[in-house]
């Protein structure tokens, strides 16, 4: 009996020639005929065949996949891939390619998704209806779309698959950092994660602090998951308002805080509530009351315009799929000339995709870095000028934590 087959999902441009050509091919009568799409189960060889409509991307691939027999084999291959070193963008009882199946995605080194997937049931319809909410409404395999509709699908769906894979990662750190009465979490990710790149234990986390900086903020810094220390080189002045892009256990807004007192605020931003959590809990503990932690994105920073005098980040914005979004949000919340100050993870310029792959398990930049020329081009394209960007210590054969100043234009003009 079948109990498991490879799936390829082809995108077509016109259904009804494909179906014609695959019935050919594979000597078989598709399984299933929808609006836009159709699949094949093929016997021999063992494939699921999955044709979807999408004019103007025909005879590319959407995506691949393992279809199983059940949600067991499902977990199997989860657990299997995520102990590997995988990071797997689960979904329960979602719809997709009218069907409803359990599954998960993960995500091959040239950016190709893999799916595991079991089939529950029929669905009439292809994907969760768009009034739906959260990660189970994405609509899958993007079919039927117009070309551009679709890419704008994809760039969404990368944005919320990575940021949903990120906070898994920071929520079992921030988890295990309330855990450790030692406050013993390894760099850039809890231990279960593996340890740090080649370059030891130094690279990253409150090893970079000072003394000074460990004082002020004792929970915060060993908890810090940073691979500088922004506050060290934002030239911070009582009465400003700061802000930190992805504040994890707060290290850097607690000695912001300090810094801009009297009459100064800090606010931390992160989408992980475990984080956030972890976060006011050491502010708690270090006494310190001129801080906020707010929960958002740094994609949709949920502050008015040009609200704020100086952004810090530490190691954050390599995070993000979409660093120029991000980039231009900083830009929008800050005053006319007010500051970037940020520590960072910069590529090596000409990574290939085998180096790509094996820097996003040192140093958990999942979605990549950006090289130097590509930052400061983002920056610009964002509005900012007096573009600084210093390397201060490497964090992988191919790439180095740095340390990114710049100032928002002073003039409208001049943006
Ligand atoms: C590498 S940790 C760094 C934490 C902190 N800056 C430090 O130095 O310890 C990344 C943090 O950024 C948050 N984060 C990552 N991507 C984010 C996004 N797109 N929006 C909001 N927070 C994000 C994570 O939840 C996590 O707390």
């Amino acid at each position: 009996m079948q109990t498991s087959r490879v799936q390829l999902a082809l995108n077509v441009d016109d259904l009804e020639e494909a179906v014609e050509f695959y019935t050919k091919l594979f000597d078989t009568e598709p399984a299933k005929r929808r609006p836009g799409y159709a699949n094949f189960a093929v016997v021999d060889p063992p494939l699921k065949l999955v044709l979807l409509e999408n004019q103007g991307a025909g005879g590319t691939l959407n995506h691949l996949g393992v279809e199983v027999a059940s949600s067991d084999e499902v977990e199997a291959h989860e657990a299997r891939l995520v102990g590997a070193g995988l990071v797997a963008d689960e979904e329960k009882d979602t719809t997709c390619c009218f069907a409803r199946q359990n599954k998960f995605w993960v995500t091959g080194p040239d950016g190709e998704r893999w799916e595991h997937y079991v089939v529950l049931a029929d669905s009439e319809t292809f994907g969760i209806s768009s009034s739906a909410s959260g990660p189970g409404a994405r609509v899958c395999c993007a079919a039927a779309q117009s070309s551009s509709a679709a890419e704008q699908e994809t760039q969404m769906d990368d944005t919320t698959s990575i940021r949903d894979a990120v906070r898994r990662r920071y929520a079992a750190a921030a988890i295990e950092a309330r855990a450790a009465s030692s406050g013993a979490v390894s760099c850039c990710g809890p231990s279960a994660f593996g340890a740090c790149g080649p370059t030891g234990q130094g690279a990253f986390g409150a090893a970079l602090y000072g003394e000074d900086e460990g004082a002020a903020a004792p929970g915060a810094v060993a908890a810090s998951l940073g691979c500088g220390v922004p506050t060290a080189v934002a030239d911070l002045h009582p009465g400003e308002v700061v802000l930190d892009l992805g504040s994890g256990a707060g290290a850097d807004v607690l000695i912001a805080a300090r810094r801009v007192q009297p009459g100064g605020r800090a606010i931390g931003l992160d989408m992980t509530p475990e984080m956030l959590e972890l976060a006011r809990s050491n502010a708690a503990s270090a006494g310190v009351d001129n801080v906020e932690f707010v929960e958002g994105y740094l994609e949709e920073i949920p502050l008015p315009d040009a609200t704020v005098d100086v952004v810090i980040s530490n190691c954050v914005i390599n995070l993000a799929a979409d660093k120029h979004v991000v980039l231009r949000e900083a830009a929008r919340v800050l005053r006319r000339g007010g500051r970037f100050a940020v520590s960072d993870v910069i590529a090596d310029p000409g990574m290939d995709a085998e180096t790509r792959a094996d820097m996003a398990k040192w140093t958990g930049c999942i979605a990549g870095a950006l090289t130097d020329d590509a930052y400061r081009t983002a920056l610009a394209d964002a509005g900012f000028e007096h573009i600084e960007i210093i390397e201060t210590h490497r964090v992988h054969a191919h790439a180095a934590a740095a340390v990114i100043r710049a100032q928002r234009s002073a003039t409208p003009s001049s943006r």
